[in-house]
């Protein structure tokens, strides 16, 4: 079915992290409607294996279809790394984009010293290879120095972003990164940009580099829809839906104070 302009766009993830990618298509594509779906009943993704990851994001890509979006947005590096190709067979004439290809086209576009990018996810991501193809396709020459930091994702869904078990994680995680050299740091995971500051006071360098895939897709989705004349033209009437397959209490409080916005209703949907 051809997508009509007037159409919302569809975005999703395992859980909150995706809302970083609503946040930035907010800014930049401000008349667009959104149908967010956060997979809250089944989150984290980034520790199962890839066969459970794509049927979850099957089903979630089902349900945006139905939602008649006009395009998809995949706003988790851990489905992006192990269902792509299965989204886009699925979605047929609707456009897919993804926050892997995004983050490495926008690293690969760095200034480089050292042809080496450091990148941070789940444990599915770092161990699917996903960036170093996605990297190499953009630039043969650079090299990936990755790390996965799989307590952050149950940490950002708990709100716990800035206090001292977050910042011990968080040096866990990042000490190996102080003896490397390397041009950027990608945040391989949409739960991560909520860790943004603290990872830049962590390295404590003004001129750190660090590519946060949430701003590189809405630049993407932006560019797609304008080429494809399927801007929204009627902006007064813009909604932003949000559903989760279960409602943590904490929820709407974290989602409303990340986006800085009333969120009308978070609806249930319950998944097969
Ligand atoms: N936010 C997701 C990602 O970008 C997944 C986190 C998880 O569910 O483990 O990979």
């Amino acid at each position: 079915m051809k997508s009509s302009p007037g159409a919302p766009i569809g975005i999703f993830d395992s859980g909150i992290g995706g809302l970083t990618v609503v946040k930035s298509v907010m800014q930049a594509l401000p008349n667009e409607s959104i149908v967010y779906f956060g997979d809250t009943a089944r989150v984290p993704y980034g520790i199962k294996s890839a066969e459970t990851v794509k049927e979850y994001a099957l089903q979630i890509t089902d349900f945006l279809l139905r939602k008649r979006v006009k395009m998809i947005l995949i706003a988790c590096n851990t489905v992006a790394a192990s269902a792509r190709n299965a989204i886009e067979h699925k979605s047929g004439s609707v456009p897919v984009l993804d926050v892997i290809s995004a983050g490495a086209q926008a690293a690969a576009a760095l200034r480089h010293e050292h042809n080496m990018i450091g990148v941070i996810g789940t444990l599915a991501t770092v161990g699917s290879g996903a960036y170093e193809d996605a990297l190499k396709q953009q630039n043969p020459s650079l090299s990936v120095f990755s790390k996965a930091c799989p307590m952050l994702v149950p940490l950002a869904e708990e709100g716990w972003i800035d206090n001292e078990v977050a910042r011990a994680t968080l040096d866990i995680y990042l000490r190996d990164f102080t003896h490397t050299r390397f041009d950027g740091l990608i945040l391989g995971c949409t739960h991560y940009p909520l860790f943004r500051d603290q990872i830049m006071a962590y390295f404590n360098n003004p001129n750190l580099q660090i590519v946060d895939s949430a701003d590189a897709i809405a630049a993407m989705a932006a560019e797609y829809l304008d080429n494809a004349r399927l801007l929204n033209s009627a902006p007064d009437q813009t909604t932003f839906s949000c559903y989760v397959s279960d409602k943590p209490q904490r929820f709407q409080a974290l989602a409303e104070r990340f986006l800085g916005k009333n969120i009308n209703r978070v609806e249930v949907v319950n998944m097969p």
